[in-house]
């Protein structure tokens, strides 16, 4: 199905499943421990063999050579497969660091060698026994040292200028020059990536964690130089992703290559500190941001850089995103820097590039709010858009920033802030509350299913996609049974394997909207089906409480797959054109109020609210928990979550769940979301958007500006630790 219009009236507006709080369908089995996790697969292959992976010790250089003897001689020891007994394998379009093979060594703790033997305790052992002689060269690992040779890279997808800046600038009767810097943080999901490999023949499964499963068969079958239709990936539950998981990592590859040489399944996880320094993180940046405003509030210039590093051929984290489009003004400047680091691989992290983006621009907001006297809500406002600001001829397709503001302003309790810092205090904690804007884009992306009605009457969707935790069991079968005219019972979901249609996949907060839409595509052709089948008008034909009506008829609808079960797969396109003739994206208003202790500037949050005005809200259940999943990343990236660098060994020394914090519940005692009633036609004919990663851009600003009020100090760099207050 073509999407090159906006969407007008269709079944999903009958809301009747749709739209309302539902429990997850898949709860019940993942309460008990029933879901299958990848790690957990013991019956979907005999004999599972066990395969540890070996990292590498330096950061750069070359291996000369391993010493195996006594690592083969340890018990249970199957087989040692080693990279220099492989030519680097071919790396798919995402990928940056090399996953296996070759001398070569990128950075700290890349592959090296597996270790297989009859169990896990037997495998880690021999691999302790593995020698390995190196020849390290030094790199480069600080990125502020770097900083200074970083080198341009515009974005060629977007525009990067508008107006004359230095002009504009020039002429601002208040103006804001500051500088800010974010971490490196890791996606910390509770699940490591962790994958089952059995061949049989030529053909290989593999039963794995990932969020992009053809991404995945893609560039699986590319390592391996075999063919797509000779790979299987089967990945039903995943514990977390966070854009750790959108790409292929060494655990799948080992665990396919370990599989061949001993004949044998064989199962591979990450430990946690592989998961850090083996796969990817989102890189720190350092931002520069300058802002121009008359005297009554208006914006005039906006300029936005920012620096982040990567290896050679990395991509740098894209932060300036949003301020190509947030707020008012006549001429504005993005630009982005990459400096050359050996550091593991930067990619994509939960809203990368808005993410760290808005943790600097929601700063800057608020300092120029505070140099022109306006309270930081109605300097917001004042400079809203509705159009896109660096071409003006194309609007947004729906924006209600300015209500979410209002809203979150009135629910908060805002008019009781004290614009002045440091004026409100109980006993020892000084008490402040923050605002920031949230942004994030909504990518449309190809996106397909397969429904079969079956002689019962039931329902089954069948699609690639996957649920990382986001609740997509439930949202696709809502979308079917409303489509359907049936109950939610009677839908089942089966996700996650690659045998299935290609769906959006779990990423860039695309999977709900663009996935629902392609159940939506599939279920108008089964429609269409089953009134033929029952000689029924399709014209004027109604799905109702299992029943098909027109006119003055009506027949069960399992009546249509009475001499057999009925198939229909379909997808959803969009015409090529149509993200560009209007801007879609997601907005936010967050508000935090917090503690600091006035002697020893620990910050305690005492209470979030987001408005998020993301389209339709498909479940807001479970929509609900994604935002405060991502208003407590929020809250981890702007008080405690830092991968701290060894600058002269090149890793990150915080390895694990002791080292690198997350928040715990203590850390969160309050969070309230409200969503706005809004639809977007624009964005599929589910009128939804995304909402994943929207809970937390802003959210790290919010709670810097909280701090501001608290205490009058202002932090520029996260994490906002309490020796920066010093
Ligand atoms: Mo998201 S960082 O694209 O999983």
């Amino acid at each position: 199905m073509k999407f090159d219009a906006p969407a007008t009236q269709n079944p999903i507006d009958q809301l009747k499943v749709v739209g309302k709080s539902t429990d997850r369908i898949d709860g019940p089995l993942k309460t008990t421990g029933r879901a299958p996790y990848a790690y957990e697969r013991h019956d979907v292959a005999a004999n599972q063999a066990y395969g540890f992976v070996v990292g590498a010790a330096i950061a750069k250089g070359t291996i000369r050579s391993f010493d195996l003897v006594d690592a083969r001689a340890a018990p249970g020891v199957l087989s040692i497969i080693t990279t220099l007994d492989y030519e680097p394998l071919p790396l798919g379009g995402q990928n940056t660091a090399n996953l296996f093979g070759g001398a070569k060594i990128q950075h700290y703790h890349q592959a090296i060698a597996l270790v297989v033997a009859e169990t896990f305790e037997q495998a880690r052992a021999a691999a302790s026994l593995i020698q390995v002689d190196y020849a390290r060269e030094d790199g480069k690992f600080d990125l502020e040292r770097e900083a200074a040779r970083a080198k341009p890279v515009p974005d060629e997808d977007e525009t990067n200028e508008a107006g004359d800046f230095a002009a504009s600038y020039a002429r601002s009767e208040v103006k804001l020059d500051q500088r800010y810097s974010t971490p490196d943080e890791s996606h910390a999901m509770m699940e490591p990536h962790a994958t089952i490999a059995a061949w049989e023949g030529e053909k290989l499964t593999v039963w794995t964690s990932n969020q992009m499963i053809a991404w995945g068969k893609r560039d699986l079958a590319r390592a391996l130089s075999l063919k797509p239709e000779q790979v299987r990936l089967d990945s039903p539950y995943v514990g977390g992703g966070f854009g750790g998981k959108l790409f292929l990592r060494a655990d799948v590859v080992l665990a396919a290559l370990g599989a061949r040489t001993v004949g044998r399944a064989v199962k591979v996880a990450l430990t946690r500190p592989l998961m850090i320094n083996n796969t990817t993180h989102r890189p720190a940046t350092l931002q520069h941001i300058r802002i121009g405003a008359n005297r009554d509030g208006r914006i005039l210039a906006i300029s936005h850089e920012s620096i982040s590093g990567n290896l050679p051929d990395g991509e740098p984290e894209t932060a300036v995103q949003q301020t190509r489009l947030f707020y008012a003004g006549e001429s504005r400047e993005v630009s982005m820097k990459l400096a050359q680091l050996d550091l593991p691989e930067g990619n994509a992290m939960r809203a990368p590039g808005e993410a760290p983006g808005l943790m600097a621009l929601e700063i800057a907001m608020d300092e120029m709010a505070e140099k022109l006297g306006l309270d930081p809500v109605e300097f917001r406002i004042l400079n809203d858009t509705q159009v896109d600001p660096m071409k003006p001829e194309r609007p947004f397709s729906a924006r209600h920033f300015v209500e979410c503001l209002r809203t979150g302003a009135e629910r908060f309790g805002w008019q009781k802030r004290k614009a002045t810092p440091g004026s409100v205090r109980e006993g020892r904690w000084l008490i402040g509350m923050g605002v920031a804007g949230g942004f994030r884009n909504n990518q449309l992306t190809r996106s397909a299913a397969r429904v079969r009605l079956s002689r019962d009457g039931k329902i089954t969707v069948e699609t690639d996609m996957t649920d990382i935790g986001t609740g997509t069991y439930t949202i696709i079968a809502q979308t079917a049974a409303e489509m359907m005219g049936v109950d939610l019972d009677d839908v089942i979901v089966k996700l996650g394997d690659s045998d299935f249609p290609a769906s959006a996949g779990s990423g860039g907060q695309w999977g709900a909207a663009n996935s629902t839409a392609g159940v939506y595509a599939a279920c108008i052709k089964m429609r269409h089906q089953v009134a033929t089948r029952l000689g029924l008008n399709n014209a004027d034909v109604i799905f109702s409480e299992g029943e098909v009506r027109s006119g003055d008829r009506a027949l069960p609808l399992r009546n249509a797959a009475h001499d057999g079960e009925l198939v229909a797969e379909d997808g959803i396109d969009y015409a090529d054109d149509f993200a560009d003739r209007a801007q879609q994206s997601t907005f936010a208003g967050h508000f935090v109020k917090v503690a600091v202790d006035a002697f020893t500037g620990e910050t305690r949050i005492r209470r979030m609210l987001a408005v998020c005005d993301a389209g339709r809200i498909l479940n807001p259940k479970s929509a609900r928990s994604q935002v405060i999943g991502a208003m407590t990343m929020g809250a981890g990236a702007a008080l405690m979550e830092e991968l701290v660098v060894d600058k002269r060994f090149g890793f990150f020394v915080n390895h694990d769940l002791a080292g690198y914090e997350v928040p715990v519940h203590a850390d969160i005692p309050h969070q309230d979301v409200i969503f706005l009633d809004t639809t977007d036609p624009w964005s599929t004919p589910m009128k939804a958007k995304g909402v994943g990663e929207l809970g937390i851009c802003g959210v790290g600003a919010a709670i810097a500006n909280a701090i501001y009020n608290a205490t009058g100090v202002r932090l520029r760099d996260y994490p906002m630790t309490l020796d920066k207050h010093l």
